[in-house]
């Protein structure tokens, strides 16, 4: 009998072994050491040392092919406790190396380090990495190039040149600061100073001129531009001059091919985009700004730009031309371009969407306000800002769910996070009473099992202030197989689902008071985040954790906790 479970489990690893040789073996793998540094930058007029990885902001790209396997090792020479997050990257099995600050791991102290290890499998295109501790994550970003496997190619033709376009999020003030005064005044969190691009605002900025981001192009060729919203706050509009973009991907999956003259990209998202320099040689802008549909929310409404500038002789404009972009609460125009997104679904590239699912949860998401002492915050009526789930607003413990798991330590959460809202109402009405606003405090999680299909419907409300959120899950990519205004409808609405071919993400737009369905299977053991990618939702509590099982192999199984994790 002992013998039997012996040979069991040899042959299991051996299974393993082989497994990881078929799936991953032909990859290469990297070694690297990345320095957080405080490092002096001058924005807008005014210099101040931001976070960094290595000096760079934004910070270095990772060029890797489908398979690879990337070792990096954080130093944290900074004055913060941190921890780096591989967004996108589903981590089969290791969520110890995910990164979300107690959720996955305690923060990398300063003064000491901590090796990630990032297993690339089914990814392909453009994700990214972030700092995922308080507001670091403004300046500590940067882009992930996922190249198709060799001897493999893309499903396009292949482009002339890639450019990452990373929009971002300038603050003239200390990020850390800002988050820290705003949480404990209880108002909203000052907006930025002016959104960029490749880290430049661009000229219609103050001193900003001179570093505009210049993109070089050639008559006739097309670029792939690999477009990542990494700002904070809002959800953003984008267009070129004069040309039209070609969708072919976002999130790190192939979409079928859509043309369209602006994107609407949330923050987390990253869309990749063919772009055709098929105009007269000219210079063109390239332009971004928010798009932030709640009413009598606070945003940066200021436009960055950068320059599309084709190679020569001609006599360039007095001005470059200046792109169409949708009004900032447009909010058809947002939603008329995510519903035009379908996944690529070939032969060489194709999805398998559940068609039925083991578990729902219909969660609502929601801005909150909880009471303070006196009425003394900066919250309507001297209350506290706050968001949830299911009128649960999230509190991170103080050691790692992830260990808390692990070892059966008992006390750090609860698996109680509700399947439906505790009432219901009419989510998306117009002046809702006051006392549906206050959540509850807490820390729950989903527990699912190994393997199970999950359906998870986000309900959008218009407490304090409807508006559009974006929903990210760590861990795996999702189907977005259906979405609409109003209240979810469990009867009729999945009888519209998108079955065939839904974009397979993994930040979903949920529209200002409606609803966004998603369905994953958990097929990887662990602790998995899952939170509205708007920062100032995510800080107020907007969050979850799933914990998907075990399941009954050691292949199926949460992989050993590392020797080395960073201590609480
Ligand atoms: Cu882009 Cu939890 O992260
Ligand atoms: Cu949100």
């Amino acid at each position: 009998m002992e013998l039997m479970r012996k040979k069991g489990l040899i042959l299991e690893l051996l299974g393993f072994v082989l497994l990881q040789l078929l799936c991953i073996g032909l990859g290469e793998t990297y070694y690297y050491n990345w320095n957080i540094t405080e490092t002096s930058y001058t924005r807008l007029c005014s210099t101040k040392k931001i976070l960094t990885v290595n000096g760079k902001f934004p910070g270095p790209a990772l060029h890797v092919h489908r398979g690879d396997i990337v070792f990096i090792n954080v130093v944290n020479h900074g004055t913060y406790n941190i921890t780096l997050h591989w967004h996108g990257v589903k981590q089969p099995r290791n969520p110890w190396s995910d990164g979300p600050e107690y959720i996955t791991q305690c923060p990398i102290q300063v003064g000491s380090s901590f090796t990630y290890e990032i297993n690339f499998t089914t990814e392909e295109g453009t994700i990214w990495w972030h700092a995922h501790s308080d507001w670091s994550r403004a300046t500590v970003h940067g882009p992930i190039f996922v190249y198709p496997k060799h001897g493999t190619s893309y499903p396009f033709s292949k482009p002339y040149s890639e450019v990452p376009i990373i929009l971002g999020s300038w603050y003239k003030g200390d990020v850390m600061e800002i988050i820290e005064e705003a949480l404990l005044n209880g108002g909203e969190p000052n907006v930025s100073d002016a959104h960029t691009i490749n880290g430049q605002p661009g000229d219609l900025y103050p001193c900003s001129k001179a570093g505009t981001f210049r993109l070089l192009v050639e008559k006739d060729k097309t670029h792939l531009l690999r477009i990542i919203n990494a700002g904070m706050n809002e959800e953003m509009f984008f267009a070129i001059a004069n040309h039209s973009l070609t969708v072919v991907g976002s999130d790190g999956s192939y979409l079928k091919p859509t043309t369209t003259n602006y994107i609407m990209i949330t923050p987390g998202q990253t869309m990749d985009c063919l772009f055709k320099a098929d105009q007269r040689p000219s210079h063109y802008y390239m332009a971004s700004r928010a798009y932030s549909d709640g009413t009598g929310v606070a945003f940066d409404n200021t436009t960055t730009t950068a320059i599309v500038q084709y190679s020569g002789p001609y006599t360039p404009p007095s001005s470059p031309f200046f792109p169409t972009l949708p009004y900032y609460n447009d909010t058809d125009a947002a939603t008329n371009y995510t519903k035009s997104l379908r996944s690529l679904a070939t032969k060489d590239h194709p999805i398998n969407v559940p068609k039925s699912f083991h578990t729902r949860v219909y969660t609502t998401i929601s801005v909150n306000t909880l009471p303070c002492f006196n009425n003394s915050c900066d919250g309507p009526n001297g209350s506290r800002l706050s968001s949830s789930m299911n009128n649960i607003s999230f509190r991170n413990p103080s050691i790692n769910i992830l260990l808390a798991y692990y070892k059966k330590i008992r006390g750090v959460y609860d698996t109680d996070f509700p399947d439906e809202p505790p009432y219901y109402f009419n989510f998306t009405a117009d002046d809702l009473p006051a006392n549906l606003s206050t959540p509850l405090v807490g820390t729950k999680v989903k527990v699912v099992n190994f393997n199970s299909v999950v359906e998870v419907v986000f309900q959008g409300t218009n407490l304090i202030a409807g508006e559009s959120h974006p929903l990210h899950l760590h861990g795996f990519s999702f189907f977005w197989v259906g979405w609409g205004f109003g209240n979810f409808n469990k009867t009729t609405d999945p009888k519209g689902y998108n079955l065939v071919d839904p974009p397979e993400i993994n930040t979903v737009a949920v529209p200002k008071n409606g609803w966004a369905a998603i369905r994953f299977r958990a097929d990887n053991p662990g602790v998995w985040f899952m939170h509205c990618h708007l920062e100032r939702h995510l800080s107020w509590g907007m969050e979850t954790v799933f914990i998907v099982k075990n399941g009954n192999s050691l292949l199926t199984s949460i992989r050993q906790k590392p020797k080395y994790m960073p201590p609480c």
